[in-house]
C-alpha cells in the first residue's frame, strides 16, 4: 500500500478533493485504472450494456439513423461516440450503417476518448473503418451533430459537499498513514456559486456536484448550438437526489469497501450515480431542448429492441435463443438495468419528432 500511495502521490495528512483523487485513481498516467487495465467484460471488472448485448448497440444504430431522418436527412451528419471504452457500441454502429446506404454516406463519425490506453483497444477493434479520433470538436464541420454516450458522465469524476453548522462545505480525503479518513475542506468561491445556481441543489444536505462532466457537456452545448442537432446519454442514476455519496468502487463485478480503496487504487474503477434532473436542468438553463427523463427500459422497447429480437429469433438455435433471452432481460429488467439506467437527450432542432421518449 506504501507504494501505491507515493505511486499516486497521496501525501501523509495533505488533504485531497474528492475529484482530484478520482482523477488521480483513473486517470494518473501509466498507473490509473483507464490507462492501464481492460475494465470490460466478463474477465473485467464489470459489464456494460454494449459488451453485454449487441441487441443494444443495434437499437442505438436505428435510434440514429432516426434522428438523422428527423433532422431532414442532412447529407453531412456529423456523430460522436463519448467514451467509447472497448469499442464494442461503434463496431456495431459500423455493421449496421451499411445497411442503410444514403444515410452512411452521409455520416463523418468521430470518436472521443480520453485513456491512451482504451484508445490503443479502440484502433485495433475498429481498424479497417474510417472513424477518427478527436481530443476535441473544434474541427467539425458542416452538418448538424449527434453526441451519444454509454456511461460516458458516471466515468468523470464528481465533487462533494455537505452542510455543516450551516456552512457549504467540501469533501476531501486525507491520509492518516492507514487508510482515507474523510475530512472537510474550504470550497471555492466560484464552485459554490455554480452549485447554488441549480434549482435542483438548493436544499439538499448533501451535494454532488459534477464540475468536470458539465465542463465536458459545456463544450458540446456549444458545438450543438453551433452546428444543431443533441446529446444522447444513457447512464446509471437518479431524479430524486439521494443526499448521500453515490460514489461506487467496483473491482470484478463486485462492490469494495471504500476503507479499502488505497489497496485497490489503480486496480478497481470508481463511479458515481448520475443526477438526471440537474442535466435536465443543465441543459435548460443553456437553452437546449430537452425530451423528458426515460429509463433505458422505456427508450429501448419504443425503440423496437422486443420486435428485432423476436425478428432475431427464428434464425437461432435454442442455446442462442437462451442467451438472447438471458442478456435481454439483464438490459430490461427493473432489479437489473432497465429502471436504474436513464436516457436524456438534449437537442437544437425546428423539428422535435425524436424517437424513444413518448
Ligand atoms: C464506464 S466506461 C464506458 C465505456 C463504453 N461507453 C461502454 O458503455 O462500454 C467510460 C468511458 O469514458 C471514457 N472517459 C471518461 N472520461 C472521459 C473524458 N473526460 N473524455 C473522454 N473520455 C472519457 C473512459 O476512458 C471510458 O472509455
Amino acid at each position: 500500500m506504501k507504494k501505491s500511495v507515493e505511486k499516486f502521490n497521496i501525501i501523509k495528512n495533505r488533504k485531497i478533493k474528492v475529484d482530484d483523487f478520482i482523477n488521480r485513481a483513473l486517470y494518473k498516467p501509466k498507473i490509473g485504472y483507464y490507462t492501464n487495465k481492460m475494465p470490460f467484460g466478463k474477465k473485467g471488472d464489470f459489464v456494460t450494456s454494449p459488451t453485454i448485448s449487441n441487441l443494444f448497440s443495434e437499437i442505438i444504430a436505428i435510434w440514429i439513423i432516426s434522428t438523422w431522418e428527423t433532422l431532414g436527412k442532412p447529407k453531412i451528419f456529423n456523430l460522436v461516440e463519448l467514451g467509447p471504452g472497448d469499442g464494442s457500441l461503434s463496431e456495431v454502429l459500423v455493421k449496421t450503417f451499411k445497411n442503410f446506404p444514403t444515410f452512411n454516406n452521409s455520416v463523418k463519425f468521430f470518436l472521443y476518448e480520453k485513456s491512451e490506453f482504451l484508445k490503443r483497444i479502440q484502433k485495433k477493434k475498429l481498424n479497417g473503418t474510417n472513424l477518427k479520433w478527436i481530443n476535441d470538436y473544434k474541427n467539425i464541420k458542416g452538418g448538424p451533430i449527434i453526441f451519444f454516450g454509454n456511461e460516458f458522465f458516471d466515468a468523470i469524476p464528481i465533487k462533494q459537499f455537505f452542510i455543516k453548522d450551516k456552512k457549504l462545505l467540501e469533501k476531501c480525503y486525507i491520509f492518516n498513514g492507514k487508510f482515507l479518513e474523510e475530512t472537510q475542506c474550504k470550497p471555492k468561491l466560484s464552485d459554490l456559486n455554480n452549485l447554488k445556481s441549480f434549482k435542483i441543489l438548493k436544499k439538499l444536505k448533501f451535494i454532488e456536484y459534477p464540475k468536470q462532466g458539465l465542463g465536458e457537456l459545456s463544450k458540446i452545448v456549444k458545438k450543438i448550438k453551433s452546428l444543431s442537432g443533441g446529446v444522447l446519454l444513457i447512464d446509471y442514476g437518479y431524479m430524486e437526489a439521494l443526499n448521500e455519496s453515490t460514489i461506487q468502487i467496483v473491482m470484478k463485478n463486485r462492490q469494495i469497501h471504500k476503507k479499502n480503496l488505497l489497496k485497490y487504487i489503480g486496480n478497481a474503477d470508481i463511479t458515481s450515480l448520475v443526477n438526471f434532473s440537474l442535466l435536465n436542468e443543465f441543459f435548460s438553463k443553456k437553452k437546449l431542448n430537452v425530451k423528458r427523463v426515460v429509463t433505458q427500459k422505456f427508450f429501448l422497447e419504443r425503440m423496437g429492441i422486443i420486435e428485432r429480437a423476436k425478428i432475431l429469433e427464428k434464425k437461432m438455435n435454442e442455446k442462442q435463443k437462451k442467451y438472447m433471452i438471458t442478456t435481454l432481460s439483464r438490459l430490461l429488467n427493473k432489479s437489473s438495468m432497465g429502471e436504474l439506467f436513464k436516457v436524456i437527450f438534449a437537442y437544437k432542432s425546428n423539428n422535435k419528432k425524436f424517437f424513444g421518449f413518448e
